[in-house]
């Protein structure tokens, strides 16, 4: 949500900065701009993606070695150039570019222009940075000073970086709740909201924590608080190969990232299923052990698919560890008057590890003395930071902002988790665990096979693509992945799409049902397989398209389909983690086949840090 980007060095600024921005561009995509300090302080900012701002700058004078950019997911104000970043003051004297939202800015904003401020673009950032330059104004302080006054004034998130014309050497950048890491090279520095630009050019980095300044002046980086108390930068190696950043030969990333399932669920696996030794191990629980299997009850929260995660993540717990689970929508949770105790255990699950309202839930959770424990793909993100325990999912970069890779390596830490808690519990016992333990180890073999239906699935699109809306159904483990099936669609094809538990179409989506409905039925051999038949019965009793999701070797669904999608067998508990690749598959080919952006979808942002 909001991509920002700043150098300071002795290199070409704006084609860092440029690149930078090309590699967050999956954080927004509507606006982009760039300032760029080299005794003046130009800013250029266009609507649109980051190479319609390439475009127009191609022509101007961009020579300097201290700059930022900034790539924009609107929240005050629509997408247009004035209120693409960067915003300067009214004198134009210093820039801000903005990642958050400043909520008290509508007051803040009354205030300044009563002393004479003028404001251009209705953002809450161009309300920042007028703060900044009345405050220096004010108390005649340096820009240090004024940014640090400024940010006791302002409420709300951001990560920021501030440039001024008249301190020529310097780049100052703070964080509240947006992230912003540092990368540090030999006489140069790199800021970014995220480890992707900083790659390229060195592996030592700083995670600014909140409520921190950081000055970079004469080639030196000092850190401070807000308080203005003095921090020793904790630099720390970056593990990000470049390649992964990159599409690798893919059409677009989210096609990269279906077919690197394989491998990213065997990396979340990685060190903790030992099959050979019979041993499951997770670093992340081990001193929180026993409060796992004292755990009265566990808390879920997360947004969107992680959310989906999480609703397996409760029959998987459930199921194995027999704890009571509860999923909640972190959004929605952080503002009730939820019933917390300390014997209570919080899972907060998200990709990006920046979610604003998983942020929040974990914080309200925390206040109330329960254990919180954090699954994230991005290490050092700000969720990681604030979990008491966790464990990272492996999945490597996922760029497409349609989440796919994250979603399986969620399911797969959480199989290891329910199962490693279970076994503790003495709720799974040995053989079963031992049988799960196997079959857990043939799954990246099982959704390779899934994969292989790609041409398939791409043909069974083509059918489809004009559709415009599509009904998921499925029973169980297979509930949850409906869910994420109709999201999947919904958000890289635009077209309308539900996910429904099987049994309750009956009372009332039914009546959507006529000859043009397509209807995917995830119907592979489980418990509740005969009732699934059934549903796929009442379906097709209505003219329905059903495209059915079977385990291969399936004989009376065929009969029924007019697609059948097989998919390998697996026990129960893991098919979430097959049955799900199919349904990434048909969305993205329908997607692609109506010249939709897969990558970057309208309206969306892959991290969405504002509530
Ligand atoms: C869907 C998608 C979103 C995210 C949601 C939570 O494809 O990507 O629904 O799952 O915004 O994001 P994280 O997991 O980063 O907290």
């Amino acid at each position: 949500m909001c991509g920002i980007v700043a150098y300071i060095g002795y290199r070409e600024a704006c084609p860092i900065i440029i690149k930078g921005l090309r590699r967050l561009e999956y954080r927004g995509y509507d606006s982009a701009g760039i300032a760029l300090l080299n005794g003046a302080l130009n800013v250029y900012k266009k609507k649109g993606k980051v190479k319609e701002l390439e475009t127009f700058i191609a022509e101007k004078d961009t020579h300097a070695t201290i700059g930022m950019g900034h790539t924009r997911w609107a929240t005050h104000g629509e997408p247009n150039d004035t209120n693409a970043h960067p915003h300067y003051s009214t004198s134009e004297r210093i820039a801000i570019i903005h990642n958050g939202i400043i909520e008290n800015y509508a007051a803040l904003k009354t205030h300044l222009q009563q002393q004479g401020h003028v404001f251009h673009s209705e953002t809450d950032t161009e309300v920042f940075v007028n703060l900044i330059e009345e405050i220096q104004k004010q108390n005649q302080c340096t820009l240090e000073e004024a940014v640090r006054l400024a940010l006791h004034e302002v409420v709300g998130a951001y990560a920021i970086v501030v440039l001024s014309r008249d301190e020529p050497n310097q780049l100052i950048a703070a964080r509240k709740g947006s992230p912003l890491v540092i990368g540090i090279g030999q006489d140069e520095f790199f800021l970014a909201s995220d480890a992707t630009p900083i790659i390229e050019y060195t592996s030592d980095v700083v995670y600014v924590n909140d409520h921190e300044i950081a000055v970079i002046r004469n080639g030196k980086l000092d850190i401070r608080t807000r308080e203005d108390i003095q921090q020793t930068p904790y630099i720390q190696k970056l593990e990000l190969e470049l390649d992964s950043i990159e599409k690798g030969g893919y059409e677009h990333f989210m096609l990269k990232e279906i077919f690197e399932q394989p491998k990213s669920i065997l990396d979340s696996m990685r060190g903790r299923l030992e099959l050979e030794a019979g041993h499951l191990n997770m670093g992340g629980i081990r001193s929180y052990e026993q409060k796992f299997v004292n755990a009265q009850r566990i808390i879920i929260v997360a947004c969107g698919t992680s959310w989906h995660a999480g609703l397996v993540a409760e029959y998987l717990l459930e199921d194995l560890a027999r704890i009571p689970v509860e999923v909640e929508y972190a959004s929605e949770f952080r503002y009730r008057n939820p019933i917390i105790t300390e014997r209570d255990i919080v899972i907060a699950i998200s990709q990006s590890g920046e979610t604003a309202d998983t942020l929040a839930a974990i914080e309200l959770a925390k206040s109330k003395g329960a254990t919180i424990f954090g699954i994230c793909n991005v290490v050092g993100s700000s969720i990681a930071r604030a979990t008491d325990a966790g464990a990272y999912t492996h999945a490597g970069p996922e760029i497409g902002v349609a989440s796919t890779k994250a979603f399986t390596a969620q399911v797969t830490v959480l199989t290891l988790l329910a199962m490693i808690v279970g076994h503790k519990r003495g709720t799974l016992s040995e053989p079963k665990l031992r049988e799960l333990m196997v079959e857990l180890s043939n799954i990246p073999t099982k959704v390779e096979q899934a994969l292989a239906l790609n041409t398939e699935i791409e043909q069974i699109s083509e059918i489809f693509k004009d559709a415009t809306n599509f009904l998921y159904l499925g029973r169980g483990y297979n509930f949850p992945v409906a869910l994420e099936g109709a999201l999947k669609l919904k958000e890289i094809s635009y077209i309308h799409a539900e996910g429904y538990p099987a049994a309750e179409m009956k009372h009332g989506p039914i009546a959507l049902i006529d000859e043009n409905m397509p209807v995917v039925v995830i119907a592979t051999k489980d418990s509740s397989y005969e009732k699934v038949v059934s549903n796929i019965q009442e379906v097709k009793a209505r003219k329905g398209r059903i495209i059915a999701i079977t385990t291969e070797g399936d004989t009376v669904i065929p009969q029924m389909a007019e697609f059948v999608i097989e998919v390998p067998a697996t026990s129960e508990v893991l098919m979430p983690l097959v049955s799900v690749i199919p349904l990434q598959l048909l969305s993205y080919h329908i997607a692609v086949l109506r010249g939709c952006n897969v990558d970057q979808p309208r309206n969306l942002a892959k991290s969405v840090t504002v509530e």
